[in-house]
């Protein structure tokens, strides 16, 4: 017989199905054996009857979790198994005997982090991975809709993309080198070739930070592109946030189940506008609504964003920071307010208190204060030639944005810490496995 995913058997609800996976759960009698079954797609009560496998009993009795097995048999609709459905087992050929799975519920984070390459196989872990790929295909669909290519950085680096105080050193031929923080540097020069493009990669920060919302490794969205202006970033940005959000809604609405989200947490931010405030509007918010007191020039911390996406359903972007706080290549505006020098830079804060999910930023085209931030933050201005030389032949406007993958994900799925938004977590204190 073919074999179907557990979820097309339970589709068909009747008659033979044949199926193969591992044994999520199993129990048994001296008459029968249950197992539970489990595929990518979904698990389902599998019933062995002793009478019908006298032969084998031995073998099936000795089954443990985690064992792969085919099975042929009856499905038909039973209320008290886990998926409302049971097949009644005709034929088993069991595949593997698992040792005994050394995963059970009272491990702790620490030692299911040790498992980790196990722990995969939990329920939670597959719908956090499924959801996982539904993001990366939205934010891929969203671009190409767009006209965008999708191009791509070097990892290593000999100059810092985003401040030195967070990069990964390697010895490189006997150099010092660095693994990316971004790919904005050598993206910016592909604007003048291709004009609109965007990544999905790897991005390195050396951050000694043992947050829930740091990775050491994360996968970095970002785009670039020519011509554009402060708020057409803003709109992209929204619309790429409500893209990923309406599909997953759509296409992992069990997923979320399984992981106990509360959808209707996630529907504002498909039906609702961002709100779009200034870093100085977002200080007098925290000072009339939370009872904070900002010094104007200040970045926002960790708990300020938190204290203002409480005031918001939706992501909401914060935007024109102090220029002091931020990257080197921001743009300044034509006029500034009046607290202040600011940079056309924005972040978008997640609602629920997952922080800042976007960081992104009209560019620098003046080469003069390019170079004098630049100066500020120490930089070595020779290695940042090929920069300069974007603006030397057709500089234009343009601008850019990177995403946490992993933090949208954290949201999206009301994760406790980022370490699960990814199948193998690099972080401070997590190297292995
Ligand atoms: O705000 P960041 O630092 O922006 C840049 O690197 C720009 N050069 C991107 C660009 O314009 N192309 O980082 C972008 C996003 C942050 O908003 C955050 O979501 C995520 O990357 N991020 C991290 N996620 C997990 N762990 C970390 N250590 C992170 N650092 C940044």
């Amino acid at each position: 017989m073919k074999f179907t995913s557990i979820k097309e058997a339970i589709k068909k609800g009747k008659g033979k199905v044949a199926v193969r996976g591992w044994v999520y759960r199993e129990r048994g009698s001296n008459k029968f054996k249950f197992l539970v079954l489990r595929d990518s797609s979904e698990i389902i009560q599998v019933i062995l009857r002793r009478e019908n496998f006298e032969k084998e009993w031995d073998k099936i009795d000795k089954i443990l979790v985690e064992s792969s097995v085919e099975i042929e048999g009856e499905i038909r609709e039973d209320k008290r198994a886990p998926t409302g459905y049971e097949i009644d087992a005709d034929k088993i050929k069991i595949i593997h005997v698992a040792e005994d799975f050394p995963i059970n519920k009272d491990l702790n984070e620490e030692l299911l982090g040790d498992r980790r390459h196990l722990w995969l196989r939990s329920r939670k872990m597959i719908s956090i991975l499924k959801i996982r790929s539904t993001v990366l295909e939205a934010i891929r669909n969203h671009w190409h809709k767009k006209g965008f290519y999708e191009y791509h950085s070097p990892i290593i680096l000999n100059l810092a993309g985003e401040g030195g105080s967070t990069l990964f050193n390697i010895d490189y031929f006997g150099k010092p080198a660095y693994l990316s923080q971004t790919w904005q540097l050598h993206a910016e020069p592909a604007v003048f070739a291709l004009e609109k493009i965007f990544t999905i990669q790897p991005a390195f920060r050396a951050e000694k930070s043992k947050t829930s919302r740091h990775l050491a490794e994360l996968w970095m969205a970002e785009m670039e592109e020519a011509w554009c202006r402060f708020e057409d970033l803003q709109n992209d940005v929204e619309g790429l946030i409500k893209d990923i959000v309406v599909k997953v809604l759509k296409e992992n609405a069990e997923d979320l189940k399984v992981l106990g989200r509360d959808m209707k947490k996630l529907e504002p931010t498909v039906k609702k506008k961002f709100p779009r405030i200034t870093y100085t509007e977002a200080l007098k918010l925290l000072k009339d609504k939370k009872k904070i007191t900002i010094k104007w020039g200040k970045d926002l911390r960790t708990i300020e964003e938190d204290k203002l996406s409480e005031l918001f359903e939706t992501p909401i972007i914060v935007r024109e920071y102090p220029k002091e706080v931020k990257a080197f290549y921001m743009k300044e505006p034509e006029k500034h307010p009046k607290e202040g020098k600011v940079v056309l830079g924005f972040d978008v804060i997640a609602p629920e208190g997952y922080g800042e999910i976007v960081g992104g930023s009209q560019r620098e085209e003046d080469i003069n204060k390019i170079k004098e931030n630049l100066i500020r933050d120490g930089e070595d201005l020779s290695k940042y030639e090929f920069y300069f030389d974007t603006r030397r032949y057709g500089s234009i406007p343009h601008g850019g944005y990177g995403m946490g993958v992993e933090r949208v994900i954290s949201w999206i799925c009301g994760l406790d810490t980022i370490k699960d938004a990814i199948a193998f977590p690099r972080t401070m204190t997590r190297l292995s496995p």
